[in-house]
């Protein structure tokens, strides 16, 4: 059975969580994203989420061993046999080479980087118009991609609002950090010669999802 162990990989507002959702649907792997996880926390007020919302509002990273920990529990789940997308991580060198090490004692590896590079002009336009679900997590924009009705989820009716972290201080910040700290990850995953270059500009989701699927290759049985 291929396995599909898949790494999104890109700066704040890219479109990991858009185009997370396409993959999920038709390579039937799940999405694993950190960012969510920890905005799950932060809502039900865990001792992590009330300590990671310092971080995320300030647009800095959560500690590596808090992230690397949320993962590998998430890897052990029935779940990920056939697969997985992670959306958000790794996010520094340290948490690449957990996660290199969690997968081989499962006798597994990370079989495909998908890396979706935007500009930062255009990431900044698309950070300050999102507008999320409380529910699903589903991304949407007031300009790009409006939902059927203004304030309400296409996909589950849920309310939408808009996240912490998404004001324009904040988004600098994240900028700044996704360039130190996570941009180094597309050498140090070129060097296991893993990495597709995605553009995720100039392109409707829809569009920027077929390049994927012609990364990925087909889905299979
Ligand atoms: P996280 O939730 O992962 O946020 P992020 O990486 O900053 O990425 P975003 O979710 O903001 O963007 P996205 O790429 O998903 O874009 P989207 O699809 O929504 O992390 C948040 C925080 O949690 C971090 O800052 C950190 O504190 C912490 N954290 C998470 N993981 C961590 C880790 N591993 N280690 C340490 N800390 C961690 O799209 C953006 C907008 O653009 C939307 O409005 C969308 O509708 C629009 N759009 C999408 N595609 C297109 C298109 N083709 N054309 C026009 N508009 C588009
Ligand atoms: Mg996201
Ligand atoms: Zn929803």
């Amino acid at each position: 059975m291929t396995q599909f162990n898949l790494i999104l990989l890109g700066p704040p507002g890219a479109g990991k969580g858009t185009q997370a959702s396409r993959i999920v649907e038709e390579y039937g792997v799940p999405h694993i994203s950190t960012g969510d996880m920890l905005r799950a926390a932060v809502k039900n007020q865990t001792e992590m989420g009330i300590e990671a919302k310092k971080f995320m509002d300030a647009g800095a990273l959560v500690p590596d061993s808090v992230v690397i920990g949320i993962v590998k529990e998430r890897l052990q789940e029935p779940d990920t046999a056939k697969g997985f997308l992670l959306d958000g991580f790794p996010r520094t060198i340290p948490q690449a080479e957990a996660l290199d090490e969690a997968l081989a004692a499962l006798d597994r590896g990370v079989t495909k980087v998908i890396a979706l590079l935007v500009e930062e002009d255009e990431l900044i336009l698309r950070l300050s118009g999102r507008r999320i679900c409380r529910a699903c997590q589903a991304p949407f924009h007031v300009e790009f991609n409006k939902p059927a009705k203004e304030g309400v989820c296409d996909v589950c009716g849920g309310e939408l609002y808009q996240r912490d972290d998404d004001n324009e201080t904040t988004v600098r910040n994240r900028l700044e950090v996704y360039r130190t700290q996570t941009e180094p990850l597309i050498s140090y995953y070129d060097a296991q010669g893993l990495v597709s270059r995605v553009s995720g500009t100039g392109n409707t989701p829809d569009g920027v999802y077929t390049q994927i699927r012609e990364a990925l290759g087909p889905a299979g049985e």
